[in-house]
């Protein structure tokens, strides 16, 4: 058995706390390599940003457990040597979908872990979120559940269709689970397809797809009945298209990739949402990057020569989302 905070890390009830206070949410960017570690570190150093790394089991998979809990670890060192002299980063588990995978991140120095039973009926749900919370809590660990449905693809976690949270359910969930935040569908979506071209509109001077709005009437429902609860929203890369187009003009093949417009994700920042979900968004600079070099040097074959400028683009899309999206930045002293 690891603890957390042996290793430097830190839960999210604090950091939560004070971002719905403070009117922003925190960033919780998925990682399962180097190179989005460093720039994930050196972006939040740099902005004096509160960050959750994000671990699903897919990246585990990948990656292998081991590794990127030491690899967070070395985060928490890093983040020192870069000046920021309390780092508070936690490491948390990105859809855990049972109670053994949620019980060995706990043991093995996660500070906090999602249990996602969305997709059971919602007796099942309550029980087995409520397991893991009664766990987790015994080293403070925090557990975030979810309630609702949210389409799309995400390493092991799929639907094709969405289902809004019931806002007359949260406080029934979030009061017999003792969860400590709560993720909710309210239009979001993982991966770059979030919207069927079906679903948008296209804006005619550019052709590109325009998503249809998220439900904040739902948003604002929920926060009704659970008044300063901490919110969470996963799905929500913005599917910048710069990206895309430098990735479809090098070869790539990505049409109608659609995320989520970014002044809706400001706009939700500034409410009891305090945790929003980016991974997609990094997928795809680090794509673009890739791919650009390739295409403008095709003998290039020293991984640094093109893993560098992937991770230099990934530092500059986490900067933007910290400062012009999210808000977080400069509030590492109230945390
Ligand atoms: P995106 O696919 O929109 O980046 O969402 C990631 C996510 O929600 C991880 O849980």
């Amino acid at each position: 058995m690891v603890s957390y905070k042996e290793l430097g890390l830190v839960n999210t009830r604090e950091m939560f706390a004070k971002a719905i206070k403070g009117g922003y949410a925190i960033p919780a960017f998925n990682f399962n390599n180097m190179e989005q570690l460093q720039a994930i570190v050196k972006a939040c150093a740099e902005t004096k940003s509160p960050v959750i790394l994000q671990v699903s089991k897919g990246a585990r998979n990948y990656a292998n457990q081991t590794l990127l809990r030491y690899m967070a670890q070395g985060a928490v060192e890093y983040a020192k040597e870069l000046g920021w002299e309390k780092p508070q980063i936690c490491l948390h588990l990105d859809h855990g979908d049972s109670f053994e995978l949620c019980k060995s991140c706990v043991d093995f120095g996660f500070s906090s872990v999602m249990i996602d039973a969305s997709s059971l009926p919602y007796e099942e749900n309550i029980a087995l979120t409520k397991k893991v919370v009664d766990y987790a809590h015994q080293y403070d660990v925090t557990v975030e559940a979810e309630l609702g449905v949210l389409a799309g693809v995400e390493d092991e976690v799929s639907s094709a269709v969405s289902h809004y949270t019931k806002p007359e359910e949260v406080v029934d969930f979030a009061t017999r689970t003792g969860c400590d935040s709560l993720a909710i569908s309210i239009g979001t979506s993982h991966g770059a397809y979030k919207f069927t071209p079906e679903q948008c509109t296209r804006d005619p001077k550019t052709g590109k797809l325009v998503p249809p709005p998220l439900a904040f009437d739902v948003l604002d429902a929920i926060m009704e009945q659970l008044p300063g609860f901490p919110i969470v929203l996963h799905g929500s890369s913005s599917v910048p298209q710069e990206y895309v187009d430098i990735i479809n003009a090098n070869g790539g093949k990505l049409p109608d990739a659609v995320g989520i417009p970014e002044e809706q994700l400001r706009l939700a920042s500034k409410s009891a949402v305090c945790k929003i979900n980016i991974d997609s968004d990094s997928r795809l600079a680090f794509t673009a990057a890739v791919r650009k070099v390739f295409a403008e040097k095709p003998g290039e074959f020293d991984p640094r020569k093109y893993c560098g400028p992937a991770r230099d683009l990934m530092e500059e899309l986490y900067k933007h989302k910290i400062t012009d999206v999210l808000g977080s930045d400069g509030k590492l002293a109230q945390c």
